[in-house]
């Protein structure tokens, strides 16, 4: 791995974030724009963000794809998509500001005369709304492509825009599908835009829940003292989803659970939830922090033992029957794609040795929830009889990342009664009742972060790298042992899991 350089600019880094954060003068450009990303977030958190005063009067929106539409077809699937999926109520004077800056530009990535086009459309935009030359690119487009459309915009020119108006690269996951690809992919993307130009999406670290992981750890002092092997039993991350694989087979196929969630979003909560305090929140010092923690994390020897994965078969959720992963449209009858995968983690250093991270994702499950639980030993002595707390688990902090935003707190209390009988119970904190503020959408907060050139969100070239480097021992090992276990629909997942943790003497909990 290469060592840590500077992908931040001090000038842009030494702005107050006290001030209201509100962009200037941009636009953006989605390619993929036809794409179920784009309709279901980006566009929607334009509009949310412009309907909350963030984003400038010029602000202007290009989409670039195959299709054969004029600007006002666009404008019509963008209004369309803010109908159906924006946070924030419809205005229709927000809506035309936004709508008389919006430009398609058809094309494919290969296509020079497109690229010729988008340009002169850019240079348009700057004259008539005052948009300064400042453009993200945002590559919403399968991971084949993202070299070509790269190289198209340093051809082009549109990798530098003029005088000291800034040019950035947004790149959505999967960030390759192995170490060797994610170099590969960084070297291009770093050939054509300086690193503190690039912006890898990773949408869970702009989730209201998993920013408040930082605060709860280190605007506290009741917690940190716990939060480590003197206390700490184990952690178990899960990021649970009752929805199958819906429209993405040709995504999801071949690449799986654990490419798909576990090598991003479930190692960054990991990273948030193991790594040592920052000196500050500055993203250079945030990145290092997280980076010594991913550093140090270590597969188990045995990953027949310490791995599992898992393929829904058909089952019912919500009372409707449910096809089977191997039934859905565009699926090889054959593939032996996980839609389940928990693996466990050691962390080699001082805090957390001999605490296992446990990390579970799965499509079809029983409910959509992701949490962290921090799982905590039992007291070494306990001066009740067995028969009293025979119903107490261990403590347990709770982070509940989604959907019932808060975090929980279970420990052991005497029950009502002239027995001692002890038992346990929660004491718990939602969002939606300290809190009368609604939470921005992840995309939402990323896309003003971009647009201001904020880089804290956003995944280093070197965390997605060694993020691959954990993950590709666990995919070649599963590619040369057999299938994933087949677990029905609407359940926990394959029952190996559950035996893979009472091998420890735990159990899974269930959220
Ligand atoms: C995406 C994955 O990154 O996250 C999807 O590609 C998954 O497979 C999605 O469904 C879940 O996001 P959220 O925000 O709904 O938890």
């Amino acid at each position: 791995m290469s060592g840590i350089e500077p992908e931040t600019n001090p000038l842009r880094d030494a702005q107050d974030r006290r001030l209201p954060r509100i962009a200037g003068p941009s636009g953006l450009v989605i390619f993929g724009v036809t794409g179920d990303l784009s309709r279901k977030k980006l566009m929607p958190a334009v509009y949310d963000l412009s309907n909350r005063g963030l984003l400038p009067p010029g602000f202007s929106l290009v989409g670039f794809a195959r299709r054969d539409w004029a600007d006002e077809d666009f404008a019509r699937v963008v209004h369309d998509s803010v109908k159906q999926h924006a946070r924030t109520p419809f205005r229709e004077e927000v809506w035309r500001q936004l709508a008389e800056g919006m430009r398609f530009v058809q094309g494919t990535f290969d296509d020079d005369d497109a690229f010729t086009r988008l340009r002169g459309t850019i240079e348009e935009l700057d004259k008539e709304r005052g948009t300064g030359g400042n453009f993200a690119f945002y590559l919403s487009v399968p991971p084949k492509f993202f070299p070509t459309v790269v190289r198209q915009l340093k051809k082009h020119q549109l990798s530098e825009g003029p005088g000291d108006s800034w040019r950035r690269a947004v790149i959505e996951k999967p960030f390759g599908h192995d170490l060797a690809s994610a170099q590969e992919l960084n070297r291009v993307v770093h050939d054509v835009f300086p690193a503190h130009e690039v912006f890898r999406i990773d949408h869970y670290l702009g989730k209201e829940t998993v920013q408040n992981i930082l605060a709860l750890r280190f605007a506290n002092t009741m917690f940190e003292p716990l939060w480590n092997r003197s206390y700490v039993d184990h952690v178990q991350i899960t990021m649970a989803e009752d929805i199958g694989i819906g429209g993405r087979a040709g995504y999801y196929d071949g690449i799986g659970s654990a490419r798909d969630v576990i090598q991003n979003h479930l190692l960054q909560l990991l990273a948030l939830t193991a790594m040592e305090e920052p000196s500050s929140f500055d993203a250079d010092t945030l990145v290092t922090e997280k980076l010594k923690v991913l550093n140090a994390v270590n597969l188990p020897a045995d990953l027949g033992r310490h791995t599992v994965r898992g393929q829904y078969a058909a089952g019912w959720q919500g009372g409707e029957k449910v096809a089977g992963y191997l039934e859905e449209e565009g699926i090889d009858p054959a593939s032996v794609t996980d839609t389940y995968a928990a693996i466990k983690l050691e962390i080699d250093n001082r805090r957390w040795a001999g605490v296992p991270f446990y990390l579970r994702t799965g499509k079809r499950l029983g409910r959509r929830v992701t949490e962290i639980a921090v799982v905590f030993q039992r007291a070494p002595y306990s001066p009740f009889n067995t028969t009293d707390t025979q119903e107490l688990g261990r403590n347990a902090l709770v982070i509940r990342v989604q959907p019932d935003e808060g975090i929980t707190v279970r420990f052991g209390s005497k029950v009502p009664g002239t027995q001692m009988e002890i038992r346990d119970v929660t004491m718990d904190f939602a969002y939606g009742e300290s809190f009368t503020e609604s939470s921005p959408e992840a995309y939402e907060r990323l896309l003003l972060d971009l647009l201001l050139g904020d880089t804290n969100l956003f995944p280093r070239h070197q965390e997605v790298e060694r993020s691959w480097e954990i993950l590709d021992p666990v995919e070649e090992y599963w590619a040369s042992h057999g299938k994933p276990e087949p677990y029905t629909a609407g359940t926990w997942g394959p029952k190996a899991a559950d035996d893979m943790l009472a091998r420890d003497g735990r159990s899974w909990r269930r959220p």
